[in-house]
């Protein structure tokens, strides 16, 4: 039995959305409490699938965990583990996270290969790079990495790859780097909120932390980390979702408890293409916007276009007269979900790393399946503005990062339901 996404387009989207704790951000935060052995409680912590599977790897090393209504509170127990298993890794790819953290606190752990994802290679040379530059000793082993020391010292470390800066790479190796002898410099170091926010908790948990928010970080080993109580920041995925979502079919649509600042590039971005976007301190009031410009535009590391955004913004390409174009900086293969688009009346091709899209007059209803989480999220999108019934299958990949889509959606008037099949 599985779960899909029914929708009757057309309907216009008013009224407030109250945007969910970053997901991304979270998970992050949660592999940070293992640096620790005193409490870690985390206010607007997300309901979702991933952070679930988060939070039984975490119990799997030894965490004992209490999540009512978003708030989450990590506690050690003395059941340390120091092992995540292949069925958790291959849930949830991000698991890699730990990787770091349980290196520094006790000197040596084996966490599971994730292997690649629906949108192409995933490599994780760079983590592993990081930790041998701080001294670790891995070996690859039935699709394990297996990594011990006798104390991480702190290093110089480049950690970008062809395709830029790693973002868990640069998390993983901030953690490690935090209980290490001496000083780290990690040179291109991924500039995304969700490793500033890691980087503002580990701060407030005793670490030594320069250059947060840049590309150059310093940090200086301490022996020991403290406990903390901290609140995660707002999704801008989620929000950007909403954001796009809102130009293809909102009436004042008003998007609550998110940082525009996190979305700076590409709200510049759709302003220019003529979105009717009004920017608060918290909030983004927006509706459907006609007569849009087409663009041109590349998906590249932050402060530019998330990788994540790419599918909504070529939804967003499909009702726009004339010709868009949206090429991969990130993950050349993130494209599968276009010829699900392609069932519903889009003119998409696809040009090595770009998709290169011809505006049609409408996107017709029809069955389509998720691939991945946020483009499983973009067709919702084209069923919301679509004529007829869409019907999205596989959403267990959107309920990995969305908290209560379809319930948002409901709440700002959209047709949309979650049925058995
Ligand atoms: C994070 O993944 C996010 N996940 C992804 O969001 C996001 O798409 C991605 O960053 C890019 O912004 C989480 O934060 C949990 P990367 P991450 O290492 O850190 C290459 C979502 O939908 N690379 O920054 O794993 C890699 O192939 C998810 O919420 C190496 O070459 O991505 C890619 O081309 C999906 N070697 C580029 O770097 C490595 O060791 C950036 O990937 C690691 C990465």
């Amino acid at each position: 039995m599985s779960e899909s996404f029914e929708i009757k387009g057309g309907k216009k989207l008013k009224g407030k959305v109250q945007i969910s704790g970053s997901k991304n951000s979270a998970l992050v935060l949660m592999a940070a409490s293992i640096l620790t052995d005193e409490d870690v409680a985390l206010h607007n912590v997300p309901d979702l699938l991933d952070i679930h599977t988060s939070i039984e790897l975490l119990e799997k090393l030894g965490k004992k965990i209490e999540f009512v209504e978003n708030r989450l509170v990590i506690q050690q127990t003395k059941n340390i583990s120091t092992e995540a298993p292949y069925d958790l890794v291959n849930k949830m790819r991000a698991s890699i996270i730990v990787l770091g953290p349980l290196l520094a606190k006790y000197k040596k752990c084996k966490v599971s290969l994730p292997g690649g994802c629906a949108f192409g290679p995933r490599p994780v040379d760079l983590h592993i790079m990081g930790m041998k530059k701080l001294g670790a000793k891995i070996k690859l082993d039935h699709g394990y990495i297996d990594a011990e020391t006798s104390g991480l010292v702190g290093a110089q470390i480049f950690l970008a790859g062809k395709f830029g800066p790693s973002v868990l790479g640069t998390d993983n190796v901030m953690m490690a780097a935090t209980l290490a002898t001496g000083e780290t410099i990690i040179d291109s170091a991924a500039m995304e909120p969700e490793g500033v926010d890691l980087a503002n908790m580990l701060e407030k948990m005793g670490a030594k932390i320069e250059g947060i928010g840049t590309s150059t970080l310093k940090i200086t080993g301490v022996a020991k980390l403290n406990g903390v109580e901290y609140t995660v920041i707002p999704d801008r995925i989620e929000t950007g979702t909403f954001l796009i979502a809102g130009i293809l079919i909102g009436e004042n649509l008003t998007i609550e408890n998110c940082n525009p600042e996190h979305l700076a590039y590409p709200i510049e971005l759709l302003k220019n293409m003529g979105a009717k976007i009004e920017i608060k301190k918290d909030s983004i009031i927006v509706s459907k916007s006609e007569n849009l410009k087409p663009f041109t535009v590349s998906t590249s590391p932050y402060p530019f276009l998330a990788t994540d955004l790419q599918p909504f913004f070529t939804v967003l390409g499909c009702v726009i007269a004339g010709t868009s174009s949206i090429s991969e900086g990130i993950y050349p293969d993130r494209f599968q979900y276009t010829s699900e688009l392609a069932r519903m009346g889009a003119d998409i091709k696809i040009e090595g790393n770009t998709a290169v899209i011809k505006g049609v007059e409408k996107l017709t209803g029809a069955e389509v399946m998720a691939s991945d989480l946020r483009a499983g999220a973009a067709l919702v999108l084209a069923g919301l503005i679509a004529d007829g019934k869409t019907v999205v299958d596989r959403i267990y990949h959107i309920d990995r990062g969305y908290e209560k889509l379809e319930e948002k959606l409901s709440v700002l008037g959209a047709d949309i339901k979650r049925v058995e099949k």
